[in-house]
């Protein structure tokens, strides 16, 4: 099933200039990018876009490091975009992906891991629709 989610390149993803390497993954793996913008999110935005969080212990340290510098926010479109998406990035904890992913080859901490990936079709809906509006979103497929 072709499917979208929400990637997000992290301020630390960022500040390494791993951009086009995160990209060259992604697109390595056939899935094309519908929308793709650099924002700074203020902490209340970053707040809002974790908001399933809200009662986290690392909440607060989250969505500071989230609106600590720019970041990328891209929308991937493609075969189960959700599942592949989060295969490329690999466990959230960098210290239990599999090899070869993105988190496994970059990320230094549980928090600032160069990569956010919606986890299934309802958050996929919620994140994309924080981030953009539907003349924003090209689609190659769907
Ligand atoms: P992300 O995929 O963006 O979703 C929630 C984020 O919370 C996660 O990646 C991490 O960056 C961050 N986080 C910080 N501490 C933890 C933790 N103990 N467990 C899970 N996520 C954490």
């Amino acid at each position: 099933m072709i499917e979208r989610t929400l990637s997000i390149i992290k301020p630390d993803g960022v500040k390494k200039g791993l951009i086009g390497e995160v990209i060259k993954r992604f697109e390595n793996k056939n899935l094309k990018i519908s929308a793709m913008k650099m924002l700074h999110m203020t902490q209340e935005q970053s707040k809002g876009f974790y908001a399933v969080h809200r009662e986290r212990p690392f909440f607060e340290s989250l969505t500071e490091f989230m609106s600590s510098g720019p970041i990328v926010v891209m929308i991937l479109e493609g075969e189960n975009a959700i599942k592949m998406n989060r295969e490329i990035m690999g466990a959230t904890n960098f210290k239990e992906a599999a090899e070869g992913t993105i988190r496994r080859d970059f990320a230094t901490d549980i928090e600032k891991n160069i990569v956010h990936g919606s986890d299934a079709p309802e958050t996929a809906a919620f994140e994309i629709g924080y981030f953009f509006n539907r003349f924003e979103i090209v689609g190659h497929s769907l």
